[in-house]
């Protein structure tokens, strides 16, 4: 099964019950183990987290902090791309040249690069003395 494979099924899982809009992700990590999520919506709407967030928390649960490659998906009418929130979450844990493959249920995708996406990104070595 491909990375997007692994989105798209675990997609099914997110609990969107006010967007309505249903995400998933999927994250290969260095090690080749995959870790996915999906959005976890709330009442309180801000409390809400996004699919990938939910699948960097289950790689760093998992034992890994290293990022090779990301899945996102939704069904929407340009292949979905990660929120800003979430660029800068998947760039605390990878390289600028990791691929980023964006979908639609519908089948269309776009890969791009981590620094096409978030050119610039604010890393810890910015707070480096
Ligand atoms: N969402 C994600 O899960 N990932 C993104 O990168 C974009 C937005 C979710 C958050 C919310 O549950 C729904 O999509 C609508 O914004």
């Amino acid at each position: 099964m491909t990375l997007l494979d692994e989105a798209r099924n675990i997609r099914e899982r997110a609990y969107a019950p006010y967007s309505g809009f249903k995400v998933g992700a999927a994250i290969r990590a260095r090690s080749g183990r995959v870790y996915t999520g999906v959005n976890v919506e709330n009442a309180s709407y801000p409390e809400g987290t996004c699919a990938e967030a939910g699948a960097i928390a289950a790689m760093v649960a998992g034992g890994d902090t290293e990022i090779a490659e990301v899945a996102v998906i939704a069904d929407c009418p340009d292949p979905v791309p990660p929120c800003g929130g979430c660029r800068q979450r998947i760039a605390e844990f990878a390289k600028g040249d990791v691929p980023i493959t964006m979908a639609t249920v519908a089948g269309a995708t776009l890969t791009r690069r981590l620094d096409e996406l978030l050119p610039g990104a604010f890393v810890s070595a910015h707070m480096a003395g």
